[in-house]
């Protein structure tokens, strides 16, 4: 029972029914100043004027229960009716102890169906930029803070790798190796070369209508099947899979199931014939359309395109067959939920496509969730560009937080492999400065304040896991070992109230998919370690108070390195 917040709530609950009043909306939320107590619980006033009684009256009978028991030190009635509580130290200490004992430090295990995350989204033959970066890290966060309420989760990367792109690109490479029979040309081509040719054949074709028609010819032989098309494609999918894979693993963001658009091209064969068939899907003028309007729209919603004019299946339909096939796929069959991180800008297509599922009777209980997130902003607030005014390469823009971070680490300890640690700060300044903000806000990219030691950033966190790590590495030099939490600091009530703060956290990051959830508790904790590490000595210590602190420490590192583990951020041991 480590579930602080759930524990004062029913308290609360209990003591206003006690006091005949109603409880429903009834509940606790965090002191706004220390002074307060702990919690503090605004019911009354709405009770009182719903009941025309005065709210400090109710409050008073209901203080009257809650300071009978002996886990409130201290229960106030202040102004018009606030109540104002606060725990009893040992009651806390005991909850820490509880905490630091469980596997789980508490994290509620929800139980339920494997969750289906759809996230990174690449397109096949470019280089990942900046607006992968968001994809990728609240992606693999989601999952990790799932698995942490013990939930299974199943990734799939989402590849777009079947459109007319392909088409194009398979042109200008047949292009500029003309002595190649086709077939054989996607094996000469490296990915520095595709890269460079894939934005010439995007601009060639919009430029002339003979380079587009060859690509919609290639791209309507690619997907019917036709042999060279295909080992052209599938020789430059597999260059360009190398190439993101490595800044997928850069990253940490794991993946189960490396699929794509490809692979549900017989799926939409049939598909979209059997929703014309089952009077799902319509003509409309040359093209098939779904239409997902619902009587309660406040704006319009248009029909989801499944077929153009010419024939060809556009972006919602592959979308709408992998739903098809996901409850086929081993590894996504059990699945209860499909999350989809994906940039809000294509809130209304994942509105179509979802409705469109339900209407097509596809994945019958599953639910679906559009995470959307913002834009990353560069220094003027608009979407990051390079200085030349480019799109930013993720990779270089790793790159150059690892160089920063190279400059800032202390390398001298010859335990500590300099590079690995660059990488882990550098990634983790970036993590931070993503995950840290509310994912629907863009936010600013702005390298030197995120690689900061001081302050909201992914560093300053690291350092207060280093230097936890550190007091414990020397107690244990020195012969010290761990007894239980006692509280007797403010400081170290303070930590450990933070720590309790961790099952909440997670079930507000889940609830919400909000990772910033999580960071801001870790924040937090790192905060109430500095204030403790600056108010109590631990090593220097009496024996009794040492081995409390030391058990105190404990805690607070693991309620920290798993926060961070949730947000995909290494703990460095030295720093
Ligand atoms: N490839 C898409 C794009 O670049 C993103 C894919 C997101 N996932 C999905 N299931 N639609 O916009």
């Amino acid at each position: 029972m480590v579930d602080l917040v759930g524990w004062v709530d029913d308290k609360l609950r209990r003591a206003f029914a006690r006091a005949s009043l109603p409880v429903e909306g009834v509940r606790s939320v965090p002191a706004t100043r220390p002074e307060f107590g702990d919690f503090q619980c605004n019911a009354a006033m709405a009770l009182g004027k719903a009941a025309k009684r005065n709210p400090r009256d109710l409050a008073a009978a209901v203080a009257e229960t809650l300071r009978a028991d002996p886990d409130f030190a201290s229960v106030e009635v202040a102004g018009p009716g606030f109540l104002n509580l606060r725990l009893a130290d040992g009651f806390v200490a005991g909850l820490a102890r509880e905490q630091a004992a469980s596997p789980t430090l508490g994290i509620v295990q929800t139980g339920g169906a494997p969750v289906l995350l759809d996230f990174g989204g690449a397109n096949v033959a470019k280089p990942l930029h900046v607006g992968h970066l968001r994809s990728l890290v609240i992606g693999e966060s989601l999952s990790r803070i799932f698995q942490a309420q013990g939930l299974e989760t199943v990734s799939d990367v989402h590849f777009g790798d079947w459109g007319l792109q392909m088409g194009m690109l398979i042109g200008a490479i047949r292009r500029a190796h003309p002595g190649r029979a086709p077939g054989t040309v996607g094996e000469v081509i490296g990915i520095d070369e595709m890269q460079r040719l894939y934005p010439e054949a995007a601009a060639a074709c919009k430029a002339d209508p003979g380079r587009m028609a060859e690509a919609r010819a290639l791209t309507a032989a690619l997907q019917g099947g036709d042999a060279e098309a295909r080992a052209d494609w599938a020789a430059l999918r597999a260059t360009s899979f190398a190439d993101q894979k490595g800044d997928f693993d850069r990253l940490g963001a794991h993946f189960d199931l490396y699929l794509g658009e490809s692979d549900v091209q017989a799926t939409v064969d049939r598909l979209v014939p059997d929703l014309m068939a089952r009077g799902v899907a319509e003509r409309d003028d040359g093209a098939v359309v779904i239409a997902v309007a619902e009587p309660s729209d406040t704006k319009q919603i248009p029909p989801l395109m499944l077929e153009k004019s010419d024939g060809a299946a556009t972006y919602g339909t592959t979308d709408l067959a992998t739903i098809a096939d996901r409850p086929d796929n081993a590894e996504s069959r059990h699945c209860g939920r499909y999350v989809y991180v994906v940039d809000e800008r294509q809130s209304l297509h994942f509105t179509q496509v979802f409705r469109a599922a339900r209407r097509a009777g596809l994945a019958p209980g599953v639910a679906f969730t559009h995470v959307g997130f913002g834009t990353v902003n560069g220094l003027d607030g608009k979407p990051y560009k390079t200085r030349e005014g480019g799109v930013a390469r993720l990779r270089d823009l790793l790159d150059e937080a690892v160089a920063k971070a190279r400059e800032r680490v202390d390398a001298s300890d010859p335990d500590v492999d300099a590079e690995e640690l660059a990488q882990q700060v550098g990634l983790a300044a970036v993590k931070w400065a993503d995950l840290s903000t509310g994912r629907l806000g863009g936010y600013v990219f702005n390298l030197e304040r995120m690689m900061s030691f001081e302050g909201n950033t992914g560093p300053y966190v690291q350092y207060a896991c280093v230097r936890i790590g550190a007091i414990a590495a020397r107690a244990k030099a020195a012969g010290a070992e761990a007894s239980a939490i006692a509280l007797g600091h403010p400081a170290e009530r303070a930590l450990a109230m933070a720590c309790l703060g961790l099952p909440n956290a997670v079930e507000a990051a889940a609830a919400g998919a909000a990772p910033n959830e999580i960071a801001g508790f870790a924040f937090a904790v790192a905060q109430s370690f500095s204030r403790f590490y600056t108010e109590c000595p631990v090593l220097a210590a009496g024996e009794d108070e040492r081995a409390a602190r030391l058990a105190l420490c404990e805690l607070a590192f693991a309620v920290l390195s798993r926060a961070l583990w949730m947000l995909g951020i290494a703990v460095p041991r030295r720093m």
